[in-house]
C-alpha cells in the first residue's frame, strides 16, 4: 500500500514532462525549467514544452537561444530532446520569422554526487557562502565567489526563509552577495534556523547552493572604534555602534595582542596576548616599537571575532 502510494506520488511529481524516468523536471519559476540528472553526460529523452494555450491554432516556431532549429521544430506543443547539459532558451514566434510569443528555458543540475563547479569554497567552516550580521536585529549578508572559468556564472534566484517564513533579500549589483532582513526576527532567543538557496547558473548549468545559520553563530561586531593611546602605554577604545544595545546586556569579550612592528595582526609570532572584558588595557610590554591590536565578539555566543583595529607605536611616534 505505502509502496504503491509512493510510486504514484513519484509519477505525479516528477515525471509529469519528461518520458525518461531517470530524471525529474521542476518548474522553478516562471519560464524556467530544470531538469535534475545524474550525471554531465547522457541522453535524458524528451522534455514537453508549451508556447501557451492562446497559440493553439497558430503557425508557431521555435528558436534555440535566438537560433532557428535545424530540423525545424514548430507547432503549439513540442518535444525537445534533451542530452548532457545542453539546455538553452526556447523561444516560440508566429511564422518562421514572426513575432516573439513567448519562452521557456532549459537548465541542467547535476545529482549532489558531481562537485559543485560554478562557486568556490570560502573555507572549510564557511563552505561556499559567508554570512555575517553587524548585531541581531535580523539584517545580515551573505557573500560568494565564483571560480575563475565560472565568472560568466549568473543568480537565477535567492530564497531565504525561517520557519516557513520568507526573508527579503536583494542581490549586489555585481551578483557575488545579498543583504536580507529578517523582519520578524525574534528578540528572544532564536528557535528556528534561517535557510538560504542560492540558484546560480553558467549557460544551462545550474547549481544550487544551500546554508542554514542561526544569527547568533554569525553576529559579527565591527571592528572596534576610536582606539586612541593616552600616556604612552594606556589604550582604550569604545564598543561598536552597530553593536545591539545596551552594552551593559550584550558584553563582548576584547582580544588585545601586541605584535612586531612589520606583521599582521593576525601574525602567529606576537609579544603579548590577552582578552578582556574592558574597553581598555595598559600594555606593560618593554618594546618600544610595535603594533597594538584588538578586537571583539560576543561574550557568550561563542560567535565569530570581529576584524582587528590597531596602533602603531615606534618609539615617541603613535598612529591609531
Ligand atoms: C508562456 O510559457 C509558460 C511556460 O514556460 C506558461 O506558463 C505561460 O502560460 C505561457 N504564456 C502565455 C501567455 O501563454
Ligand atoms: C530568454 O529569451 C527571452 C526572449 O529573448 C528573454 O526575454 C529572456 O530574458 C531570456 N532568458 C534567459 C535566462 O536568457
Ligand atoms: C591580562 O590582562 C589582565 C587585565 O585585563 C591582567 O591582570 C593580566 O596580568 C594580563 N595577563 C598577562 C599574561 O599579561
Amino acid at each position: 500500500m505505502h509502496v504503491l502510494l509512493l510510486i504514484v506520488l513519484h509519477a505525479a511529481l516528477c515525471c509529469a514532462t519528461s518520458d525518461n524516468h531517470q530524471i525529474n523536471v521542476e518548474t522553478l519559476m516562471d519560464n524556467v525549467l530544470v531538469l535534475r540528472v545524474p550525471q554531465s553526460v547522457g541522453g535524458w529523452g524528451d522534455v514537453t514544452l508549451t508556447c501557451g494555450e492562446a497559440y493553439q491554432n497558430q503557425p508557431v516556431f521555435w528558436k534555440r537561444n535566438g537560433e532557428d532549429l535545424n530540423p525545424a521544430l514548430r507547432g503549439n506543443e513540442v518535444k525537445i530532446p534533451v542530452r548532457d547539459l545542453n539546455g538553452g532558451n526556447y523561444t516560440c514566434h508566429l511564422g518562421a520569422d514572426g513575432q516573439f510569443l513567448n519562452h521557456t528555458v532549459i537548465m541542467i543540475q547535476l545529482g549532489t554526487d558531481n562537485t559543485p563547479v560554478i562557486l568556490k569554497e570560502k573555507s572549510p567552516e564557511d563552505g561556499y557562502i559567508h554570512c555575517s550580521a553587524p548585531n541581531y536585529k535580523g539584517s545580515f549578508h551573505c557573500t560568494w565567489t565564483r571560480t575563475k572559468h565560472r565568472s560568466n556564472a549568473a543568480v537565477l534566484l535567492v530564497k531565504a526563509e525561517r520557519n516557513l517564513e520568507k526573508i527579503t533579500c536583494e542581490l549586489s549589483a555585481d551578483g557575488s552577495g545579498v543583504h536580507c532582513l529578517d523582519a520578524n526576527c525574534p528578540s528572544k532567543e532564536e528557535q528556528h534556523r534561517i535557510f538560504l538557496t542560492v540558484y546560480i547558473h553558467s549557460y544551462s548549468r545550474l547549481e544550487v547552493y544551500t546554508k542554514a545559520f542561526y544569527l547568533r553563530e554569525i553576529a559579527t561586531p565591527a571592528q572596534p572604534p576610536n582606539l586612541k593611546i593616552s600616556n604612552g602605554k594606556l589604550f582604550s577604545w569604545d564598543y561598536p555602534n552597530s553593536w545591539e544595545k545596551p552594552d551593559s546586556y550584550y558584553r563582548l569579550d576584547f582580544q588585545v595582542k601586541l605584535v612586531h612592528h612589520d606583521n599582521s595582526c593576525n601574525s602567529e609570532d606576537y609579544l603579548m596576548h590577552n582578552t578582556t572584558e574592558e574597553t581598555k588595557y595598559e600594555v606593560t610590554a618593554r618594546s618600544k616599537k610595535y603594533i597594538f591590536c584588538v578586537r571583539a565578539k560576543d561574550k557568550y555566543t561563542h560567535g565569530p571575532w570581529s576584524h582587528w583595529s590597531h596602533c602603531t607605536v615606534n618609539k615617541r611616534t603613535e598612529s591609531c
